[in-house]
């Protein structure tokens, strides 16, 4: 039984393009992700992986294409039939929708962990502080850091500020999560903390898109994996299918570097 093919997705990628000047970088991506689902994106450095999370949040336009998320064009609407270019304040509240997690944590250096996560909900979306700091007091103990609420990024491991960072995207209640390559500016021994952390996120039945190199993550928790190569969906499917048996001589050689 297939539930997820009767469910409409949250996520409709079609047939997207993105060109940075003369470099087309996205070639005709198509992509569906149901409510729910784990969906974890691998290929090669260039292949367009955070170009394209920058584009279903909109942090990049598009040149063609359509990507909906929840229903709605991210950054257009239909009136009378025609595309219209949303203002940024609609822009801003659809962008709720998404949270993004970054390489590079991006904390705000001079806040404390509990400042950097209710900024957003206080300051863009109107939340009273006391409602924010609850929420943002459960998502700290979410992230096993309940005893950092009040200390300085500088203060934490990388572990532990990207673990904030994750805190703060969650903290627009978004029903979708972006994940671009989350622990790849950690140290080795500090991986294992924020994956766990993304493990719990993916069994409570948030949506999320991770573009990762780590395969142990995409074969446990990924209900799907997407590789990307030059812009263009190559293969995809079940991670037992693709990372054990991938169809492709580019998903082929791409894996063989992390046998
Ligand atoms: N803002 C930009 N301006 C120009 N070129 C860009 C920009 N962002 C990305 N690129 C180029 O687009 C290509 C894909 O980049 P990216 O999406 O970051 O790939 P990946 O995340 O898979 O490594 C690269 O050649 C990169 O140099
Ligand atoms: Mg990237």
């Amino acid at each position: 039984m297939n539930a997820i093919a009767t469910i409409e997705p949250l996520v409709r990628a079609r047939n997207v393009h993105k060109s940075f000047d003369q470099l087309e970088v996205l070639r005709g991506i198509d992509l569906d992700v149901a409510p729910g689902e784990v969906v974890v994106i691998l290929g090669p450095s260039g292949s367009g992986k955070s170009t394209f999370l920058r584009c279903i949040n909109r942090l990049e336009t598009i040149n063609q294409g359509s990507i909906e998320v929840d229903g709605e064009q991210i950054g257009y609407s239909f009136r009378k039939g025609k595309l219209v270019q949303l203002s940024n304040h609609a822009v801003a509240l659809q962008r709720r929708k998404i949270g993004m997690v970054f390489q590079q944590f991006n904390l705000y250096p001079h806040m404390t962990s509990l400042q950097n996560i209710i900024e957003a909900p206080v300051g863009i979306h109107g939340e009273s502080r006391k409602d924010a700091t609850e929420n943002a007091r459960r998502l700290l103990e979410r992230v096993g850091l309940s005893a950092k609420a009040d200390n300085y990024p500088r203060q934490l491991s990388g572990g532990q500020q990207q673990r904030v960072a994750i805190a703060r995207a969650l903290a627009i209640k978004p029903k979708l999560m972006l994940f671009d390559e989350p622990t790849s500016a950690l140290d080795p021994e500090l991986v294992g903390e924020v994956l766990a952390t993304m493990r719990d996120l993916a069994n409570q039945g948030l949506t999320m898109i991770v573009v990762t190199h780590e395969i142990g993550f995409a074969r446990e928790a990924a209900d799907r994996v997407v590789f990307m190569d030059g812009g263009k969906v190559v293969e995809q499917g079940k991670p037992e299918d693709v990372l054990v048996n991938p169809q492709h001589l580019r998903t082929r050689s791409f894996l063989s570097r992390f046998i």
